[in-house]
């Protein structure tokens, strides 16, 4: 068992497999694992093994080289050898159905398969390279997100999150964590509220866990606690993650997220969504088009293996909910804060640093 610090990188490329933090452990354990195959990968995303939009995008890129090296061992054709890893590579695609980052970083490792000019073994190695760079550039596409957001949060602010956009959502650093670790390093008398985040408590198991880690005073509250406190007047913004934004800045993120924007908007607070690019889906005009994960029952009946209700009681689980861009008061990416009418400053974006 390795000792948690956040740090250290949540998945990476090395000795030909897929290494990651199991963060269906944490925060009891915290504990390397190897994914060497395909499917294994397919599994560790569905069953969030692996989990945060960002860390899964690179899961997905991983994965595609996983199946590579095994259709490697067929001895077919070239051709043979690119039609199969394609349909493998689709199907990683629908390992999570909202998190885009996923189906991005498949598609870039696509663009390599159907470009590439060399043979089997030119290609898994040209497919490991890009695997490793998306990590890479991972980590300097949050600190710059980090960098831009620390400007929006005021001094001595309590900044509000939910679920867990911090490093182990991501390479290493995180997006919304990302901006509360690039204001803590400016001012280290920030502190953050952190919603627990049902079912899978996200926020309390991995969010506080991070946080305290880091040395960043953190309080944790249930989810329905924020308007109390907003109330109150101690929140002084909310910065969260997104698994999908749509082209008008429609925002998926954790089920809850919508929740806390509308509380934000009536208490007159901030709520910034802290993103990459790669999260933004263009090809979508709204957040109506995102496919919304509808996960297991389990997860809402039960605590830690126990029942918490009666064991008949009908149960509906979305995994995610959709902020509409009119809550939304800045987007937090690596080329700057995007703000309204996000139509325009997305396309912007999109214009001036094409991914
Ligand atoms: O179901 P999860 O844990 O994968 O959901 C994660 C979130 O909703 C995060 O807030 C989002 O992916 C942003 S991660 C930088």
């Amino acid at each position: 068992m390795t000792e948690f610090n956040s740090k250290i990188r949540t998945i990476q490329w090395i000795d030909n497999c897929s290494r990651m933090v199991d963060q269906t452990l944490v925060p009891y354990e915290f504990r390397y694992i190897d994914i060497t195959k395909g499917r294994e990968m397919f599994d560790a995303i569905r069953n969030m093994i692996v989990r945060g939009a960002p860390a899964i995008g690179i899961a997905g890129a991983h994965g595609v080289v996983l199946y590579a090296m095994e259709l490697a061992k067929e001895n077919s054709s070239r051709e043979e050898f690119i039609k199969k890893l394609l349909e493998k590579a689709d199907y990683l695609k629908t390992s999570r159905p909202t998190a885009v980052n996923l189906m991005w970083a498949v598609e870039k490792q696509k663009d390599i398969i159907k470009n590439s000019k060399s043979d089997i073994n030119g290609i898994i190695n040209e497919l490991k390279e890009n695997g490793i760079k998306l990590e890479n550039e991972d980590i300097e596409i949050n600190k710059r997100i980090g960098d831009y957001g620390a400007e929006v949060v005021p001094k001595g602010a309590t900044i509000l999150t939910h679920c867990n956009a911090g490093a182990l959502a991501t390479v290493g650093y995180g997006t919304a964590l990302g901006v509360v670790r690039s204001a803590f390093a400016n001012d280290p008398t920030i502190q953050v509220f952190a919603d627990e985040t049902r079912p899978r408590q996200q926020g309390a198991r991995i969010t506080t866990l991070e946080l305290t880690m880091d040395g960043i005073p953190t309080t944790l509250i249930t989810d329905g606690m924020c308007s109390y406190f907003m109330k109150k007047g101690m929140i002084d913004l909310v910065v969260v993650g997104a698994d999908r934004i749509a082209a008008n800045g429609d925002t998926a993120n954790k089920i809850g997220t919508y929740t806390v924007a509308i509380a934000a908007k009536y208490h007159n607070i901030p709520f910034y969504i802290a993103a990459p690019l790669s999260t933004i889906d263009t090809s979508i005009k709204s957040g109506d088009e995102i496919v919304i994960e509808e996960r297991s029952r389990e997860e809402v009946t039960h605590i830690n293996g126990k029942i918490i209700c009666a064991p008949e009681v009908n149960v509906i689980n979305p995994g995610f909910d959709v902020t509409p861009n009119e809550l939304i008061t800045g987007i937090i990416t690596e080329v700057g804060i995007l703000r309204p009418n996000y139509n325009e400053t997305i396309k912007k974006a999109f214009e001036n640093n094409l991914p």
